[in-house]
């Protein structure tokens, strides 16, 4: 069988889907799985630039360098393209949703934090503007691990 692949999704792009790819790739390594994981933002305001200063150096202090990603808007084909759609918060998923095409697709999108115990339902907090990127990572750290608990 393929190798699952999974996309992040945020609003830009370059905060918390960045970290969220870092993380789960790193996670799928040490756990010697293979998957194939990229993020997208649903906006294009980023587009092809690094992840955010603050988010590269919070994933530098976990010993995991992000610096190689580029963001880019989430499309359509995206889809087909991957099993796995996990969004950050509410306001992505409902925008990930309007660009759905059937009931597969649909399916396939996920709030990120519902994968665990703890925080089901809730969102991962923007950390653009209030610079809360420890507790961005230690969410995403939580939910990479419940979901990959999944594929195994
Ligand atoms: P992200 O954070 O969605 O986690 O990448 C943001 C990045 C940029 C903006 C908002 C949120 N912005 O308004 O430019």
């Amino acid at each position: 069988m393929a190798a699952p692949s999974v996309l992040m999704v945020c609003l830009g792009n370059i905060c918390r889907s960045p970290m969220a790819e870092g993380i789960l790739k790193r996670k799928a390594r040490d756990s010697s799985l293979v998957i194939f994981v990229d993020s997208a933002g649903t906006s294009n305001w980023h587009q092809d630039e690094l992840p955010d200063e603050r988010a590269m150096a919070e994933m530098q202090l976990h010993d995991i360098d992000i610096s190689n990603q580029r963001s880019r808007p989430f499309k359509t084909a995206d889809f087909d393209k991957f099993d796995h759609i996990l969004v950050m918060d509410s306001s992505n998923k409902a925008n990930v949703l309007s660009l759905a095409r059937n009931a597969k697709d649909e399916a396939k999108v996920h709030m990120i934090l519902d994968f665990g115990s703890e925080k089901k339902g809730l969102s991962v907090p923007d950390p653009y503007y209030d610079d809360g990127f420890n507790h961005v990572y230690e969410l995403l750290d939580y939910a990479c691990d419940a979901f990959l608990d999944t594929l195994k």
